[in-house]
């Protein structure tokens, strides 16, 4: 055979192989859910809380929120941790949720892919400061079982939100969970509830980075035989024009409609976090880095690049570094039909994102789909020294264009691009 013909066979093998293993992945997931997202539309919201978003990241990625968080368990039922309540407007997908019975006390809950734990505002809390919450009532569910220890997580600004541990049924779509342990959260600055737009969070992390050592949602809704696969699947709707359609959360399966060809696999590299080792990221054919990490976490709205790489992104879309404000940067959008398109090699393929996909149009204010942990004045290091700038997190402007799949029992993300 010649090399062209050799070359053909081999791509349609591929593409065989791919049909099949899609058929087969979406008769698999008999026992699956899927969740409407809603997201936040308010531009003025949005575009005006970018500022936190660095904060929020710095601590996610401080090593408090998960080798402290896992270690405490032993030794002390407080953990303190930390989470990213704290930044509301641009962590931008939620969805509805229920705890207690007969009634489900309906809740609004953040998802984070970066965190791996439930916590909900207590009624008390929400009638005391955050009127226009809603939150959850142990007295009222009669599935309610006390827990009591204490439970805490605290942020950069020193902020602190306190509660206790609760167990009660827990509703999410048409999933009835039973005996789901959650953080009854009854105290936080008022400033917090006022910023924020949901009244809990829901982290579909893996089990390692879990507060307090709490059985996750994803493993409580595997082990009581919900869904029949540990895995769930991501795809977000950014279209500004179909507000209310946020995406959805698949739970349990994957929806070969919603993206095309096939998935591709990586391993996570550091586990608990979605963590993995992308091969390279190009710029116009200049090189960003390579073997870089990069974290998925949907709680993100940007993709926030170490300094270097984001240097040569700046200087590639013509943005100075007096366009930062509030911790994004604004460009002009006359200039983004010229911009180069950004390519990511993971797992030995490429996805594009195209200025489209990059740029974020807030009726005619233009931002720039990627920013940095700081401004880049001095390296920033965690308490462990690693050096932070050296990881990529992969937010909501990455999602934008790919559909993702987590496979929390064989620690896999899968990929594809959306259709
Ligand atoms: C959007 O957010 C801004 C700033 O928080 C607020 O002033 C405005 O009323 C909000 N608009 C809507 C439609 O909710
Ligand atoms: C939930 O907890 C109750 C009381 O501890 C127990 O009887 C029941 O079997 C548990 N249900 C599940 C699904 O784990
Ligand atoms: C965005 O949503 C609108 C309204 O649903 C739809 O007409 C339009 O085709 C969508 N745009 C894209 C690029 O999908
Ligand atoms: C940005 O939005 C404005 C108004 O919503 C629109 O007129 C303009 O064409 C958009 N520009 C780009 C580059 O998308």
């Amino acid at each position: 055979m010649q090399s062209s013909q050799k070359l053909a066979l081999a791509l349609t093998l591929v593409l065989i192989w791919c049909l099949a293993h899609s058929l087969v992945e979406s008769r698999r997931w008999r026992k699956s859910v899927q969740l409407n997202l809603h997201r936040e539309t308010n531009h003025t919201k949005i575009l005006s809380s970018f500022h936190n978003q660095k904060l929020r990241l710095k601590e996610k990625l401080s090593p408090t929120s998960t080798d402290v968080a896992i270690s405490s368990i032993s030794v002390s039922q407080t953990s303190v941790a930390k989470d990213n309540l704290f930044n509301s407007h641009n962590t931008e997908y939620y969805v509805t949720a229920g705890f207690g019975t007969p009634k489900s006390q309906p809740v609004t809950l953040l998802v984070d892919t970066a965190s791996a734990n439930l916590l909900v505002y207590s009624s008390d809390l929400v009638k005391q400061f955050c009127l226009h919450h809603n939150g959850y009532s142990s007295s009222e569910s009669q599935t309610y079982q006390a827990n009591g220890s204490p439970f805490q997580i605290q942020f950069a600004s020193q902020d602190v939100l306190t509660g206790i541990l609760s167990t009660d049924t827990f509703t999410l779509g048409d999933l009835v969970i039973k005996n789901q342990t959650f953080a009854e959260i009854n105290s936080v600055p008022r400033v917090l509830c006022k910023r924020s737009n949901f009244d809990g969070v829901i982290g579909l992390g893996s089990s390692e980075i879990a507060v307090n050592g709490v059985k996750t949602p994803l493993d409580n809704i595997l082990e009581q035989g919900l869904i029949d696969e540990p895995i769930f699947s991501l795809y977000v709707n950014r279209n500004a024009s179909d507000a209310s359609n946020g995406g959805v959360l698949l739970l349990g399966g994957s929806d070969p409609t919603l993206y095309r060809g096939c998935l591709t696999y990586v391993p996570v590299s550091k586990v608990g976090f979605w963590q993995i080792t992308v091969g390279q990221v190009e710029i116009g054919s200049k090189k960003l880095c390579s073997n870089c990490q990069a974290i998925f976490d949907v709680g993100t709205s940007l993709i926030i690049v170490p300094c270097p790489a984001l240097k040569i992104i700046n200087k590639k879309l013509g943005i100075k570094e007096t366009d930062r404000k509030d911790g994004a940067y604004i460009i002009d959008c006359n200039k983004v039909p010229r911009l180069p398109k950004i390519v990511f090699n993971i797992g030995w393929k490429d996805f594009t994102l195209n200025p489209s996909d990059y740029i974020l149009n807030y009726s005619g204010t233009c931002v720039s789909g990627f920013s940095s942990l700081s401004d880049c004045n001095g390296a920033q290091t965690n308490d462990d020294g690693e050096d932070l700038n050296n990881i990529w997190v992969f937010g909501d402007v990455f999602f934008g264009a790919v559909f993702t799949l987590f496979d929390f029992g064989l620690k896999l993300v899968g990929i594809a691009p959306k259709v």
